[in-house]
């Protein structure tokens, strides 16, 4: 992701909820948060403070819980390690290292108990000011060429409504996301379209549209009384999702879905996870050759194994 032409945004904020268990990564997790598990020799979550800085926002807000502290350590200089490299002269290793000290643009906020989402977005926005922010999920890593944060910020610039980063996803995939309500179902294929609502992991046959929720939003501040108003400890039908307060906030204010440029990956998953190790090997020039060579390799192997079970299973179907 390159450094992209800022121009002034009036978002300048951006929160990322980090407090999880990271449950699917366990046993890993049992020691390490799931944000510090790497691609190749990054943090997950350098790549969305990345995502932040690239796109010109100037504070972030890590919402963790008090078991998570290792991940600012992350950001914070290590003067033993920078001398010694120093010593030895290792200047390019210096840089990277140096490009993570990042403590200046990064606060703490903790969520003491693990609420959810939404709870933990109002956790970080009730200390701003009335103010738009951005809010980055770390299960959606998103590869593209502007920052999506940034590709939203320039459309929040110009329409001052909230915004919600959508793509289309398959039907079998429908459920595992919030999907958006088009207003007007002619402009559900329009880049940018007004919503009327959004339902949380819904079944196939009650899903309003193909448009998935994927981690990246702008809301503009009058969104945080919605939030206070849900009742995090009454949640008989499970946790109390972000958006559940959409209904009440849309009697106020538009909300608007953006179908962002970029290729995500689902690093709520192991085969996500996978998949960006996979990817970003394969754009890394120090290793790109030997990664292609082994992938080659193996596709090789893999496709002759899928020949002979084809030609077995026509073999048995011919046979009869
Ligand atoms: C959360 C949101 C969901 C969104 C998803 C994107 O769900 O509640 O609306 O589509 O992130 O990754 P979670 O994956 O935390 O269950």
């Amino acid at each position: 992701m390159k450094q992209t032409n800022i121009q002034k945004s009036k978002v300048k904020k951006v929160i990322i909820p980090a407090a999880g268990w990271g449950t699917r990564f366990l046993p890993m997790t049992k020691i390490i948060p799931k944000e510090l598990v790497p691609i190749l020799n990054r943090p997950s979550i350098d790549l969305l403070v990345d995502e932040a800085i690239n796109s010109g926002i100037e504070e972030i807000i890590l919402v963790i819980s008090t078991r998570k502290q290792e991940i600012m350590k992350y950001f914070q200089p290590n003067i033993p390690l920078e001398e010694e490299l120093k010593s030895k002269n290792k200047w390019e290793l210096l840089k990277h290292v140096k490009k993570t000290n990042r403590d200046a643009v990064i606060r703490v906020v903790y969520q003491y108990e693990q609420l959810g989402l939404a709870h933990a977005i109002l956790t970080a926005a009730r200390f701003f000011k009335n103010e738009p922010f951005a809010v980055i999920l770390g299960d959606d890593l998103i590869k593209s060429k502007i920052p999506v944060i940034k590709q939203m910020m320039n459309e929040y610039d110009k329409l001052g409504c909230s915004i919600i980063g959508v793509q289309n996803v398959e039907f079998d995939k429908l459920n595992k996301y919030g999907i958006v309500k088009p207003k007007n179902n002619n402009e559900k294929n329009n880049k940018l379209f007004e919503i009327s609502g959004a339902i949380e992991k819904p079944s196939i046959q009650k899903a309003p549209s193909s448009k998935a929720i994927l981690g990246r939003y702008i809301f503009n501040y009058s969104i945080v009384k919605f939030l206070e108003d849900l009742d995090y400890y009454n949640n008989n039908s499970g946790e109390i999702n972000l958006v559940d307060c959409f209904d009440k906030y849309l009697k106020e204010e538009k909300i608007y879905a953006y179908e962002f440029d970029g290729k995500r990956y689902d690093l709520g998953s192991i085969e996500g996870f996978a998949m960006a190790t996979i990817d970003y090997s394969l754009e890394n020039k120090d290793i790109s050759h030997t990664i292609k060579k082994h992938i080659m390799n193996l596709a090789s192997e893999i496709y002759s194994e899928t020949s002979l079970l084809d030609f077995n299973l026509n073999k048995n179907k011919g046979g009869k």
